[in-house]
C-alpha cells in the first residue's frame, strides 16, 4: 500500500495578507481552482493507473494539522468529495518529526501492512504533476525494499531556507523511469556561504521536503536517532482519542515532545557512512516545476504570466506595466506604469511590496503579533 501523509501545520507568514494564522496558504487557491492542500491530494490521481507496475494500492490520506485547522481540513476534502483516513490534530506545533511520528504511529496501529508513506507538504505547487508521479512511482519501489527515499530540485540559487542534498554513485535499477542517487550527504539551512559553495560545485540539490518510506522504517529510525520523540508521540497517541476521523492528542505528553524537523532528527544523519545499510538513503531527481511558495515571489513565477510578465488574478489592470503580481479580492485593482511589484488587496489589508523583498512580508505579522 501507498499512504500518502500531508503535512499541513505551516502558517505561511510572507504570504500575508491573503495567508492569516486562521487561514493558512495551505487552505488557499493559491495556483489554480483548488486550495494547495486540495492540490496535494488531488496530484496523486493517476499514480497507480499510469504505473500499474507498482501493484501498490492507494490508501486514503492522513492528514497532521493544528487542531484550530480541523474543520478547514475536513470540509476541503468533503468539498473535493474525498475521504481521508484520520486527521490527527496536534494542540501545538512540534515541527515536521513527531507530526510524521504521530502519522507513523497511528498508520501501524490501523493496520499490519506496513504501508509506504509518501510525506507530503500541503502547501507545495508542482507544475508537471505527471513527472512527479513517475518519480513517486520510482520512490514506492525503492521504498519498498527498505530505503529512505528524498526528490531533490536542481538548485537555482543560494537558498538558505532548504536543505541540501549531496549527489553519491548513480544506482543501477532497471525497472525504475527515471535514476535514483546515493545520498552522500545531507545538510539542513546551511548558512549563505556555505550554500554558495554547494551551488558553485554542482553536486548538490535541494531537499523538495517531500519523503517516502515504509512506516517501520521511519519508527525504527525516529526510535534510533530521537527516542525522546519516539516515546513522547507514542504516549500523546495512547492518552489521546478518537473522536470520528479526528485523532485527537494528549496535549500534556505532546508539550513534552521535543520540537524538530524531519531533516535534523534523521536526514542529517542518513549520510552515505551513516545510514543503516539496509535503510540506504536515496534521492531522485525532480524536475516538475517545483516550488514550496514560500513568499509572493515564488507564486509570481509558478503562474502563468501574460505577454509582460504580469500575474494578474481578481479584478485587476494593467497599463505599461511589467513583472507584477497584483491580487484583487474586493475592489478593482488598476496599475499603470509600474514593474516588479506585489499588491495583495484584500477587504482589511493591503500590501504593496517590491518584489525581490517578498521574503520581508514576514516582518508585517511580526509587527501585527507585536502590536497586539
Ligand atoms: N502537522 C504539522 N505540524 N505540519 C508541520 C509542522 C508541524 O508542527 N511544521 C511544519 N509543518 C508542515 C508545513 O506546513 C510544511 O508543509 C511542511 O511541514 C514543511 O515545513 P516547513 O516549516 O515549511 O519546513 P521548511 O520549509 O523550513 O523546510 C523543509 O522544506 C524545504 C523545502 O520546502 C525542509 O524539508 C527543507 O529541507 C526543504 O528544503
Ligand atoms: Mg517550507
Amino acid at each position: 500500500h501507498l499512504q500518502p501523509v500531508i503535512l499541513s501545520g505551516g502558517s505561511g507568514t510572507r504570504l500575508w495578507p491573503l495567508s492569516r494564522e486562521t487561514y493558512p496558504k495551505q487552505f488557499l487557491p493559491l495556483t489554480g481552482a483548488h486550495t494547495m492542500l486540495q492540490e496535494t491530494a488531488l496530484r496523486l490521481d493517476g499514480l497507480v493507473d499510469e504505473h500499474p507496475r507498482l501493484g501498490l494500492l492507494m490508501r486514503d490520506p492522513v492528514v497532521v494539522c493544528n487542531e484550530a485547522h480541523r474543520f478547514l481540513v475536513a470540509e476541503q476534502f468533503r468539498l473535493l468529495g474525498r475521504e481521508l483516513a484520520t486527521i490527527l490534530l496536534e494542540p501545538f506545533g512540534r515541527n515536521t518529526a513527531p507530526a510524521l511520528t504521530l502519522a507513523a504511529l497511528s498508520v501501524e496501529a490501523a493496520g499490519d501492512d506496513d504501508p509506504v508513506l509518501l510525506v507530503a507538504p500541503a502547501d507545495h505547487a508542482i507544475v508537471d504533476a505527471e513527472t512527479f508521479r513517475s518519480a513517486v512511482a520510482d520512490g514506492a519501489t525503492l521504498a519498498e525494499q527498505g530505503a529512505v527515499i528524498t526528490f531533490g530540485i536542481v538548485p537555482a540559487k543560494p537558498e538558505t531556507g532548504y536543505g541540501y542534498i549531496q549527489q553519491g554513485e548513480a544506482r543501477q535499477d532497471e525497472d525504475l523511469n527515471g535514476r535514483a542517487y546515493r545520498l552522500h550527504a545531507f545538510v539542513e539551512k546551511p548558512d549563505r556561504t556555505t550554500a554558495e559553495r554547494y551551488l558553485d560545485s554542482g553536486e548538490y540539490l535541494w531537499n523538495s521536503g517531500i519523503f517516502m518510506m515504509r512506516a517501520s522504517v521511519w519508527l525504527e529510525l525516529i526510535r534510533r536517532f530521537r527516542p525522546e520523540i519516539a516515546e513522547a508521540c507514542e504516549n500523546a497517541l495512547a492518552a489521546g482519542h478518537r473522536d470520528g476521523e479526528f485523532q485527537r492528542l494528549d496535549a500534556v505528553h505532546f508539550k513534552g515532545c521535543p520540537s524538530d524537523s524531519i531533516d535534523y532528527a534523521v536526514m542529517e544523519r542518513l549520510s552515505e557512512a551513516e545510514a543503516p545499510t539496509e535503510h540506504p538513503a536515496l534521492v531522485l531527481p525532480l524536475d516538475a516545476g517545483w516550488s514550496d511558495v514560500g513568499a509572493w515571489s515564488a507564486l509570481w513565477e509558478v503562474r502563468e504570466q501574460d505577454a509582460a510578465g504580469n500575474v494578474l488574478d481578481g479584478d485587476a489592470f494593467v497599463h505599461e506595466s511589467r513583472n507584477n503580481l497584483l491580487i484583487a479580492q474586493s475592489r478593482l485593482l488598476a496599475a499603470v506604469g509600474v514593474d516588479n511589484l506585489i499588491v495583495i488587496e484584500t477587504p482589511d489589508a493591503v500590501l504593496v511590496a517590491d518584489r525581490e523583498r517578498a521574503q520581508d512580508v514576514k516582518t508585517v505579522t511580526q509587527f501585527l503579533n507585536e502590536a497586539q
